[in-house]
């Protein structure tokens, strides 16, 4: 009976997002007979928390905040016990548009049309409402490769991920991981490309073609890439030698807050850091290549300190073997 009037709420829930024409065809998949109906995780069938979680983060989260008034999305059980017990509400507003858009309208184009349906899922899925499909191992149906999953808006990151790896973790020495960045560091640092106070052949390009909503949409979206902790030490005595220059010049005072993070938003993560890009970076700074106000002054001080050489490159070098394989409570 319960099930029965789940069916019929679903099937007035299709009847109305069909009616809205706003693409032919059935868009909104309750079994999977049909995978692939424009869902991105249709062939897995079902929808996991963890799948919905960014929309919740970057759109919902301006206004429901832990401890608002509103519902806390980000909360997993909070939100997981919600979709199970008000479900139908959470899809009328958020997948049908019905009963009360209103609050959430200046995000509205924040949430596409696939994102929303993917959420109507995800209360689905935690209902009990969609079969799970097990894939076959090495199915090509299922999405295993990083970077896929990516929602519409964000497509261009593809581009990105080309020679930053996916999902912003560097394959590649030389190109920093994209993953542990603030929003804020990254805001300034692609404004420092377009107005030229950092060059690069192959980011200032990129930088300049970045149009100012990607880079909103960026900011929202790279603090859900998540960086490797801990990388392997490849050279003991050097690790220990930077660690030791670190000491000597509190680089972890501004680089190393709480939780790993750096103190303020404004700082760049170092940490986990593609080793040949710090080097790179701190050479630059020393050279002058790379200006900033924040590192000038430890710069300085490591200019005047008697005893010890700026000059010579295996320091930048050890600094850079310590911060990419950084280990917790060493510092
Ligand atoms: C601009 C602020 C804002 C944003 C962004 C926002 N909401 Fe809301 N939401 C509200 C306010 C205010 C209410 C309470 C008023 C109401 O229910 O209409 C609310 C209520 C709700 C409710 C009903 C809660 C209840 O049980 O009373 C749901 C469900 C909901 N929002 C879902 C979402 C989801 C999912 C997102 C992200 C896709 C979202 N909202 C984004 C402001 C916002
Ligand atoms: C053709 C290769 C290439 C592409 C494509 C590319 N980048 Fe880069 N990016 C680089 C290189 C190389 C650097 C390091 C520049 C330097 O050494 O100063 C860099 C640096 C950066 C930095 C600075 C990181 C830090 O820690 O300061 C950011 C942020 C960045 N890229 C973002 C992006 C974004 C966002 C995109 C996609 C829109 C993108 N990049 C596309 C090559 C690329
Ligand atoms: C007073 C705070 C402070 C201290 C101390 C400090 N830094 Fe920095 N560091 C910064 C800031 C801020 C930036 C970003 C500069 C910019 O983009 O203008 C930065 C940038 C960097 C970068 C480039 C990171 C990237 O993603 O491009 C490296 C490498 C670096 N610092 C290494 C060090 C080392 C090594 C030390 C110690 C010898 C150190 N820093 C000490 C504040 C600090």
């Amino acid at each position: 009976m319960k099930n029965l009037l789940k069916s019929f709420l679903l099937l007035s829930l299709i009847l109305v997002l069909n009616s809205c024409g706003r693409e032919d065809g059935p868009r909104l998949s309750v079994s999977n007979d049909s995978p692939g109906l424009g869902l991105q995780s249709a062939p897995n069938g079902l929808v996991s928390y963890d799948q919905v979680k960014y929309i919740f983060k970057n759109v919902c989260a301006n206004c429901h905040k832990p401890g608002g008034n509103q519902p806390d999305w980000t909360d997993e059980k909070a939100a997981i016990e919600y979709a199970k017990t008000k479900g139908q509400k959470l899809k009328m507003k958020v997948v049908a548009r019905q009963g009360g858009e209103m609050p959430m309208a200046p995000f509205q184009d924040k949430v596409t049309d696939e994102e929303r349906q993917l959420i109507g899922k995800w209360v689905d899925s935690e209902n009990g409402l969609v079969e799970s499909i097990s894939p076959a191992p090495n199915s090509s149906t299922v999405d295993t490769s990083p970077g896929i999953g990516l929602p519409p808006h964000l497509n261009f990151v593809q581009t990105c991920y080309g020679c930053h790896g996916n999902n912003g973790l560097s394959q590649t020495p030389g190109i920093p991981n994209l993953a542990g960045l603030s929003p804020q560091y990254l805001q300034s640092t692609i404004n420092d490309f377009i107005q030229k106070r950092r060059s690069d052949s192959m980011m200032t390009p990129q930088a300049l073609q970045l149009s100012p909503l990607q880079l909103e949409d960026l900011m929202l979206f790279i603090p859900n890439l998540k960086i490797e902790p801990v990388k392997s030490i490849e050279n003991i005595d050097l690790y220990n030698k930077g660690q030791q220059i670190s000491k000597m010049f509190a680089c972890t005072s501004c680089h190393v807050g709480a939780d790993l993070k750096p103190i303020d938003g404004s700082i760049p993560n170092i940490l986990y850091q593609d080793k040949k890009y710090l080097e790179n970076q701190f050479n630059a700074f020393v050279n002058g290549d790379r200006e900033s106000t924040m590192m000038a002054g430890t710069i300085d001080m490591m200019k005047n300190t008697e005893g010890f050489d700026i000059t010579d490159p295996e320091n930048a070098k050890a600094l850079a073997e310590y911060f990419g394989s950084y280990k917790d409570n060493e510092n």
